[in-house]
């Protein structure tokens, strides 16, 4: 059997914090109950919820799945040069008032370590060039503050797979343009683009048609006692979103897996479909903040650049959800399958 693939996950978790995206929490799962991955630690960083309460869940996600000990460390709190506050406001004035948070700030789980997110992944990349992929599931400002602090980040990481834009057309993520991770912080995610490290894309044009259903959710809630939690977390999310957004089909029953595929595509880069591209994204722009120009090739004049990422331009999304399902559901090889 090839060695497990070594994996830093740069994430904003919200799982089990009510009111918040649940699929970072189910991205590292599926990464903690994957054989061909190796985690090496989770680097947190400002987006769906505040970086401590990020730090928390992590904490609290890697203790509940045997793992109290893997790496967890302290992010950027807040996007490179914008102002967190009005995307906050925004999303809330959309989604309503969200449950009080789980876990007062008093009580949350602090890092694993006083090292800063940024200095972890250029330690470890350094220490280990050409060896450690990092999967970026939220907004890019962490890796943007390593590629600060050592420029030589770029080239020392293996690659980056990143959850960001949208490579086959427009996708709107609730009110924005763009998706969520390249709205927050479009200045770092350019400082990534531009960073000549080797890239690979999901956008929300894949990560959408991927969703966990109230039916998914059943079966999880017949796996272990992690699938257990897992099933009742989704079915608490799936619940909150169907009444913030009454009038939108996709949420009646079912929620989006956008960062479970991220982490699905480093297990089995064969779920997906790739293409070069030229991926470039323009943070002056205040009418397209956050929106990602995916050039495949395409006639674009000016011609845009060169080939700086691989992107996803199809997915195989009865074979993710396979993947998916078994692994985070946790039931026993060879145990009936879940009715
Ligand atoms: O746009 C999708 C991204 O933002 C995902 O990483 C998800 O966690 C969401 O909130
Ligand atoms: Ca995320």
């Amino acid at each position: 059997m090839t060695a497990a693939r070594r994996i830093v996950i740069d994430t904003d978790p919200g799982l089990g914090e009510p009111g918040s995206d649940i699929d970072d929490g189910l991205a590292i799962a599926l990464a903690l109950r994957s054989p061909e991955l190796q985690v090496e630690g989770l680097t947190v960083v400002n987006g769906n919820v505040e970086v401590d309460a990020g730090v928390d869940v992590a904490r609290r996600l890697t203790e509940r799945m045997g793992h109290p000990d893997l790496p967890v460390l302290r992010g950027a709190d807040r996007p490179l040069l914008r102002d967190m506050a009005p995307v906050r406001a925004l999303f809330d004035d959309v989604i309503g008032d969200r449950p009080v948070a789980r876990t007062a700030p008093a009580e949350r789980r602090g890092p694993t370590s006083p090292l800063s997110a940024a200095q972890f992944l250029v330690d470890i990349t350094a220490a280990h060039p050409g060896e450690i992929t990092v999967v970026a599931i939220g907004p890019m400002t962490n890796l943007a503050l390593a590629l600060r602090l050592d420029p030589a980040f770029a080239g020392n990481v293996a690659e980056i797979v990143m959850m960001a834009g949208s490579a086959t057309g427009y996708a709107q993520n609730i009110t924005v343009v763009g998706d969520f991770n390249a709205y927050v912080d479009p200045e770092a995610l350019a400082m990534v683009l531009t960073s000549g490290a080797k890239l690979r894309m999901v956008g929300i044009d894949q990560t959408s048609r991927v969703r966990l259903t109230r039916a998914d959710a059943a079966v999880l809630r017949r796996g272990d006692a992690f699938g257990r939690w897992a099933g009742e977390c989704a079915l608490a999310w799936i619940d909150f979103l169907a009444k913030a957004f009454p009038l939108r089909a996709e949420h009646r029953d079912a929620c989006f897996l956008h960062d479970p595929l991220v982490v699905a595509a480093v297990i089995d880069p064969t779920l997906l479909t790739w293409e070069g591209a030229h991926v470039a994204t323009d943070p002056g722009s205040e009418l397209a903040r956050g929106l990602v120009i995916a050039d495949r090739g395409l006639a674009l004049a000016p011609p845009p650049g060169p080939t700086n990422a691989s992107v996803a331009v199809d997915t195989d999304v009865a074979g993710f959800g396979r993947l998916f399902l078994d692994r985070v559901t946790g039931t026993e090889p060879g145990a009936p399958a879940p009715e």
